[in-house]
């Protein structure tokens, strides 16, 4: 059965689509759900982290839409497996700080900002199968979608994962700090009147809160589940053949 699937997905383009806040492990498992099934994995907070870098650096204001459209329309971005390139640079670890993390949330409230990545990211798509991980991937850039999640965690887990990846970094900031940035982006990227971050009516929803390392939870599983999932549609949209 399960070569069955396989061998019809490979004849179809396949939209994988996974949504919901920072923290929920969405990373963790489109990485894992793209390898497994050979599909080209797509991180779409990288790109607005990515234009939000290119106005750091030429001194654009966030607030200032007109020049962020332009950027963002001018912007070249290339996703290689892992790897983040802006205009031919390799930016993987420059849009990871607190400057652009702050940053992509704010141009992402953008429309023409939105507009451009969202033609990319539909470019992208029109091409490969992918599994896709964002905001507004479920809701707007692929409402028609072949599978949707959303996946969710507690802020207080949320909060604590980012804390163990600063540390691993080496970056020191407090949970309270931390707390109050992330309720702030969250609250800004789920109520901005543009492609809020909303869960899409069949988006099947998981919550990871409790399968995190600390809890003694794994998120392999959510992985497993996901994969289950992916074949389950897959399988009906290929004939229902189950
Ligand atoms: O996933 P992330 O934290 O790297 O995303 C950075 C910001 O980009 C996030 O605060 C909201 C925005 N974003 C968005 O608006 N739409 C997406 N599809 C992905 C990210």
């Amino acid at each position: 059965m399960l070569f069955y699937v396989l061998a019809e997905i490979k004849q179809k383009r396949v939209i994988v689509a996974i949504d919901g806040p920072s923290g929920a492990g969405k990373s963790t498992i489109a990485k894992r759900l793209a390898e497994r099934l050979g599909f080209t994995y797509i991180d779409t907070g990288a790109m607005y982290r990515a234009v939000a870098l290119w106005a750091v650096r030429q001194s654009v204001d966030f607030a200032d839409s007109h020049r962020m459209e332009q950027l963002a329309l001018a912007s070249e971005i290339d996703l290689a497996p892992g790897r983040i390139q802006l205009n031919n640079e390799d930016v993987t670890a420059a849009i990871r700080t607190a400057e652009v993390t702050n940053g992509a949330s704010r141009i992402a409230v953008i429309p023409g900002v939105r507009r451009a990545m969202v033609a990319k990211q539909r470019e992208i798509g029109q091409k490969v199968s992918v599994v896709m991980e964002g905001r507004d991937i479920g809701t707007v850039v692929f409402p028609n979608a072949d599978v949707k999640v959303y996946l969710d965690a507690s802020l207080e887990e949320r909060v604590h994962r980012r804390l163990l990846e600063l540390r691993a970094k080496g970056v020191e900031v407090s949970e309270s700090v931390l707390t109050g940035q992330m309720k702030e982006r969250d609250e800004r990227d789920s109520t901005r009147a543009d492609a809020p971050l909303a869960q899409a009516p069949d988006a099947v929803y998981l919550d990871s809160t409790l399968l995190s390392d600390r809890l003694g939870g794994d998120l392999g599983i959510l992985h497993r589940l996901a994969l289950l999932h992916f074949f389950f549609v897959a399988g009906v949209c290929v004939g229902g053949k189950f």
